[in-house]
């Protein structure tokens, strides 16, 4: 039997990618300062157990998701209750929600990176772009070649933990690059999530992907394209640091760019 994935326990994965309220306020301050105002509503084109759309409902903004995976989109559910103005399984590359269009998008957990390749991660965007209000923001996570290369493998990205799972587990988290491919952009990450005391999973939760990274230059051309987005900024977050702005021309590893929508 293959080993389990972290998706297969959402509540898991809740608490160990559920931002931390200084990360979450830094965030959330940061929007609110380019919109002028707080947001209506959010929107997130793969938004799990709703880890970053729930601390927005907590404060009344409506919130709408989308999912591959059914049994996140019922979790999302769960958690943002009368608060949610629509969840819907698809396809982040071809979103068809029928409400909006919204406030804020944001995908802030790396999902972007998960996208084989360029012309992938540029339908997304075309849909996203789609699916936001004129003069709201995009922010999202994306991953660009590290400029400092690691020539070691596996490669330790960092572990977090640990983080409480009710009633009364433990859980740790794990990522390191097992080998890259420069050529083609892309690294082969492994997730693991150690638990204890976690009565309903008993092993550790092994995932395995392909990570895809932008060359930092070659990212600005393509967006180049987008004629109604404007840069407005870009930062890394780490927990328990906070964000870091950061600047074009010096974008590198995961990192989340702003844009405003502009009507065009
Ligand atoms: C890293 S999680 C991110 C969840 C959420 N955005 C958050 O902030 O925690 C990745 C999620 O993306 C979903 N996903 C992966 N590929 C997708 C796709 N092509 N379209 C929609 N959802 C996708 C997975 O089912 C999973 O719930």
């Amino acid at each position: 039997m293959s080993n389990p994935s972290l998706y297969d326990y959402p509540l898991i994965y809740d608490r160990v990618r559920t931002p931390d309220q200084d990360t979450f306020d830094a965030i959330f301050n940061l929007i609110c300062d380019y919109l002028g105002r707080k947001p209506y509503s959010v929107m997130d084109p793969a938004c799990g157990p709703a880890t970053w759309m729930a601390p927005f409902a907590q404060k009344g903004i409506m919130v709408a998701g989308n999912d591959i995976d059914p049994n996140m989109i019922k979790a999302a559910r769960e958690k943002c209750g009368d608060r949610v103005l629509e969840l819907i399984e698809g396809d982040m590359c071809d979103l068809r929600f029928a409400k909006g269009p919204f406030d804020v998008t944001f995908e802030l957990a790396g999902t972007c990176g998960m996208l084989p390749g360029e012309e992938k991660f540029l339908s997304f965007l075309k849909s996203s772009i789609k699916h936001t209000a004129d003069n709201g923001l995009m922010l999202l996570t994306v991953f660009f070649q590290e400029i400092s290369e690691y020539d070691q493998f596996p490669w330790l990205v960092g572990e977090w933990g640990p983080f409480a799972v009710p009633p009364q587990g433990n859980a740790w988290l794990r990522y390191e690059v097992l080998s890259t491919l420069p050529e083609s952009s892309i690294d082969r990450v492994r997730r693991v999530v150690h638990t204890s005391g976690v009565e309903e999973c008993q092993v550790p939760l092994i995932d395995e992907y392909d990570m895809f990274s932008w060359k930092e230059e070659r990212f600005w051309d393509a967006m180049a394209g987008f004629k109604e987005l404007e840069f407005l900024t870009a930062f890394r977050y780490d927990e328990p640091v906070g964000i870091e702005l950061c600047g074009k021309g010096r974008l590198s590893g995961e990192t989340t760019v702003v844009f405003r929508k502009k009507a065009v």
